[in-house]
């Protein structure tokens, strides 16, 4: 049967969960994007009631179209393996399934870094890139997704590299800009050792910088030396959203 209507896109951050509508042709939001607080604990049943309640408020627009849905953590198989910055109890909590049977629907769960990263690779600053793309979004955590010739292979997590000692996420994530009052250029010192780590570990073509805070990349970006050509996304957080809702269309 076609499909009618258009794929859902959600995105299940540290604070906000976020859905919206995606026009795949144009790769932007068909409607006003809707959030709500993600809860505290922030529990897979919490989450998905959440969840349903976006799904529920688009139900018109979507029809019988398919469901894309981030979260901060390793996915396979459905499977949710890690949980960095999310309750620990979805740990190895088998979420695609209990996700698809309390929306009733199909749904595609994948890592909101490689959402992203599969955002501007179809729409953003990816676009065409040959060889090895880096995405790394810079929020709560630091997400990474690895895009060659453009195919995503999942669930890079090096946000996690070890530097000086530190999970480097503890270190260069924008939340830790906030945290502890950092600069600009005193955070910059930071992400100039994590970007320089990562390039002579896998020497990629291009770095993609995403997260809320990509909109003030004027500010940080210029005061980086590197050899890869660095550059902000350009769907800055509209990215995940629009990600998992290609994803969604795109599996089934
Ligand atoms: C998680 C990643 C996630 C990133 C951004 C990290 O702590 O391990 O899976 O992509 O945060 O949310």
């Amino acid at each position: 049967m076609a499909k009618h209507g258009l794929p859902l896109g959600i995105d299940v951050g540290g604070s906000g969960i976020k859905g919206a509508p995606v026009d795949l042709a144009k790769g932007a939001f068909a409607a006003k994007r809707q959030r709500i607080d993600t809860p505290v604990p922030s529990t897979p049943e919490a989450v998905a009631d959440v969840i349903d309640q976006i799904v529920d408020y688009f139900d018109d627009v979507r029809g019988d179209s398919p469901i894309g849905v981030t979260i901060p953590g390793v996915v396979t198989h459905g499977v949710v393996r890690s949980a960095a910055n999310i309750d620990k109890s979805w740990l190895d909590f088998d979420a695609e399934p209990m996700l698809e049977k309390k929306l009733g629907h199909d749904i595609v769960l994948v890592n909101d870094a490689d959402a992203a990263g599969v955002a501007e690779l179809h729409y953003g600053a990816a676009k065409g890139q040959k060889g090895l793309v880096i995405m790394t979004t810079l929020g709560t955590g630091i997400g990474t997704a690895l895009i060659y010739d453009g195919e995503l292979v999942p669930n890079s997590e090096l946000g996690h590299l070890e530097l000086d000692g530190y999970d480097a996420e503890t270190r260069a994530a924008s939340s830790v800009k906030d945290k502890e009052g950092l600069s600009y250029p005193e955070w910059a010192t930071r992400l100039q050792r994590y970007y320089s780590h990562l390039e002579a570990l896998l020497w990629p073509d291009l770095f993609v910088v995403g997260g809320g805070v990509s909109k003030d990349s004027e500010k940080f970006l210029p005061l980086l030396t590197l050899r890869t050509p660095i550059v902000p996304a350009t769907l800055q957080n509209k990215a995940g959203i629009i990600g998992a809702a290609h994803l969604a269309a795109h599996h089934h």
